[in-house]
């Protein structure tokens, strides 16, 4: 692999970030690019200042989709120290959802090395209000230009940074979810656990249908009967019943979160029953009708923890513990939260710390 580059324009104006973060609308001054070739591999990896890509018309992805994408996010301590929550496992996913595309493996090692070299040189961007982050935004995307049907051989990866706020406007405000019948988003088999756009371009017309009457996301049913808890468009999905908090099996259609992994170990060590098998949403409607339905939270890196407060089904309409988070689902955001910026000791090595003197321009 080439050396890093930088070519690093220095800021002569002071980073002014709006006290509304929202989410991915404001980008950092840098990103960092690489490209792939048969001939050369993966060469050319650069920090440089932000600019436009040039994209020939003719570039697979933009015909056939063939691009992959990651999230994960960086924090400020209060004492200053830079993280980055679980790189290696999120760079770990890019690969497999590589594989799954037809796109070649990246250097996991040296990916890393690359983030924490952007990170640190965009420490300043950081945001340090509760609920707000720098989100990390991996892409790789088909560059051939060629409108015959097949796995691109060129490529190129970028890494982007944007400071954000919580996700959902509600932040960690209990959300209104529609259970979805009428569309699916993934079938087993398919490219349901692969981080690509076409799961979310899957996505949208149900969410906007479900938008218009008031619902801020809809909980996705399995592709063959929809009759089983997938997951939530932008989120992975736990159910809190009396004895146990049950979280829907990765069986080939639904994302593997990594969050989701983190809460499911967080779990455990408090010694809880958890489960991941499959859930059906008739269960938990006659949970909610028995009351031994206790709470319903999505997970996720850009929502972090999202209790569900009302849940629809068919002309059902569940209020969830009252239309207020449940105890755990409270613990878990207040956990993550301390890990992201090292208010407790990060005894999972979960957290990746950025070093600023480690950078060499
Ligand atoms: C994430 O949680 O990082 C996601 O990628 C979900 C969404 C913002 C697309």
């Amino acid at each position: 692999m080439d050396k890093l580059q930088y070519s690093i324009k220095k800021r002569t104006t002071k980073i002014e970030l709006p006290a509304e973060l929202g989410f991915g609308r404001l980008f950092t001054d840098h990103f960092f690019e690489m490209d792939y070739s048969p001939e050369k591999g993966w060469h050319n990896p650069i920090i440089r200042h932000i600019e436009n890509l040039s994209i020939h018309p003719g570039s697979m992805f933009i015909h056939y989709g063939q691009a992959i994408f990651e999230g994960l996010k960086a924090f400020k301590s209060a004492d200053g120290r830079v993280t980055i929550f679980r790189p290696k496992a999120h760079f770990q996913r890019l690969n497999n959802s590589a594989k799954r595309i037809c796109i070649p493996q990246v250097d996991e090692d040296f990916l890393l090395h690359a983030l924490t070299e952007l990170v640190s040189i965009e420490s300043d961007w950081i945001p340090t209000n509760p609920g707000e982050s720098l989100y990390i935004r991996p892409v790789i995307y088909g560059m051939d230009s060629s409108l015959g049907v097949k796995p691109s051989a060129s490529y190129k990866l970028f890494i982007l940074l944007s400071p954000v706020g919580a996700y959902y406007p509600e932040g960690f405000k209990p959300i209104k979810i529609l259970v979805q019948d009428d569309y699916v988003r993934a079938v087993r088999k398919g490219l349901g656990e692969c981080k690509t756009p076409a799961n979310y371009a899957a996505s949208l017309l149900a969410a906007t249908e479900a938008k218009a009457k008031g619902f801020t996301q809809v909980l996705w049913l399995d592709g063959v009967e929809q009759k089983y808890l997938e997951e939530v468009g932008t989120m992975n999905i736990f159910v809190e019943f009396k004895n146990e908090i049950a979280t829907p099996k990765l069986n080939g259609s639904i994302l593997p979160g990594v969050t989701r992994r983190s809460v499911i170990q967080l779990l455990k060590d408090k010694g809880l029953n958890v489960t991941e098998r499959a859930i059906s949403i008739d269960e938990v409607v006659s949970a909610y009708k028995d009351g031994t339905l206790v709470s319903l939270f999505g997970t996720g890196t850009a929502a972090v923890i999202s209790p569900v407060g009302w849940l629809t089904y068919k002309n059902l309409e569940m209020v969830i513990n009252n239309g207020e988070p449940s105890k755990i689902a409270q613990e878990l955001f207040d956990q993550l939260n301390s890990l992201h910026t090292l208010k407790v000791e990060d005894k999972y090595e979960w957290v990746v710390q950025v070093n600023k003197e480690e950078v060499e321009i």
